[in-house]
């Protein structure tokens, strides 16, 4: 529900310094962008226009959404397409006062069109340094497998990955998640960690509490992305508290994909309370209606969340980033901060 009035929320939200933890930079791809590349690249578009685009964003599942977010990818070819696809969320993040970004990209879906690995990861790394000297916003790069393809297809995404390990900080686990376990990438996330790299896995978002345990217990991530179906179960909301692994959870996201039927239902209060390390994020903002302060915003007027409950919720997402324990520590004003995990 939209307030008549301006309580200045939107403003606190925006000042406070934070991190975005779950963000898909192909699911930033707002339709504009998607007409100027397809005009660029010459490759057609079944739409008419953009509004006719958004007009066909009703999305009943994940499923559904993901059909049609990976048709969107395949307007991005080039790896200045990939740089001005980032340059444009930074700059939404940076005026929404994010300060830190750690993006998930799906290099499967581009390289089964024939872009190659170079041209994404270059094209990332170009906006993302202009981002940093240009709007002073952080980020690092986080490599997603899709769950529904194999796990041959998982290792031989991590090997066209090895030229640019210096570029890429973690592993994720992404896409359909029924019917996928974690347990299916259990030997190429031991290779990811052994090569250094953080772990982060898609779990709980529609797949049940078991798939949060296996993301634990089997991929040892470092953070779970959504966690909604954790709170069916007491034991493993238990464990989540006490290794305090964080959530990056995502209102708006979960709100179009129906994993909520309104945001006054979202999990958010619950988690809080449970004592767990949550985190607010877009996950997809061009598709889901809402960049990161709309899901401060939206989620806080829907659960009733103080500025108490809201900065500290900012302040959780500076705490389970991967920057070092140095810019952790100068962002969050004190010399000495908890690591989570
Ligand atoms: N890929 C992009 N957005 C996703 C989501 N919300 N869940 C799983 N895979 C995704
Ligand atoms: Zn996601």
């Amino acid at each position: 529900m939209t307030q008549a009035h301006d309580d200045g929320l939107e403003a606190f939200v925006r000042g406070l310094p934070k991190a975005e933890l779950h963000v898909h930079i192909e699911g930033t791809l707002e339709p504009e962008l998607m007409f100027q590349l397809a005009e660029r690249n010459r490759t057609p578009i079944r739409f008419g226009s953009a509004e006719a685009v958004r007009a066909a964003y009703g999305f009943s599942n994940l499923q559904a959404f993901l059909d049609i977010y990976y048709e969107g990818a395949g307007s991005l070819r080039t790896a200045r397409d990939f740089t001005d696809l980032a340059i444009a969320y930074f700059e939404r993040l940076a005026a929404d006062g994010g300060v830190h970004a750690e993006l998930f990209f799906d290099p499967q879906t581009h390289i089964v069109r024939g872009v190659p690995m170079a041209e994404v990861v270059q094209g990332l790394v170009t906006g993302m340094d202009e981002a940093r000297t240009r709007l002073g916003v952080t980020s690092k790069l986080i490599l997603c497998f899709l769950r529904h393809l194999d796990e041959a297809a998982a290792f031989a995404t991590l090997e066209a990955a090895m030229p640019f390990l210096a570029h890429i900080d973690g592993v994720g686990l992404d896409s359909s998640e029924l019917g996928h376990p974690p347990e299916k990438f259990a030997r190429v996330f031991t290779a990811a960690r052994e090569l250094g790299l953080k772990v982060v896995a898609h779990a709980g978002e529609e797949g049940p509490p078991a798939y949060v345990w296996q993301a634990l217990d089997i991929l040892r991530v470092d953070r779970i992305d959504h966690g909604n179906r954790a709170l069916e179960d007491p034991a493993l909301i238990a464990r989540l508290a006490r290794d305090h692994v964080p959530l990056t959870v995502c209102p708006l996201s979960n709100l179009k994909l129906c994993v909520v039927d309104r945001l006054e239902e979202h999990p958010l209060r619950r988690m809080i309370d449970a004592g767990l390390v949550v985190t607010i994020n877009s996950d997809d903002p061009a598709y889901f209606g809402g960049y990161l302060v709309d899901n401060y915003v939206r989620v806080a007027r829907a659960l009733g969340l103080s500025r108490a409950d809201l900065a500290q919720l900012a302040r959780n997402s500076l705490a389970a980033s991967f920057m070092s324990l140095d810019d952790k520590a100068a962002w969050l004003g004190q010399s000495r901060v908890v690591d989570h995990p």
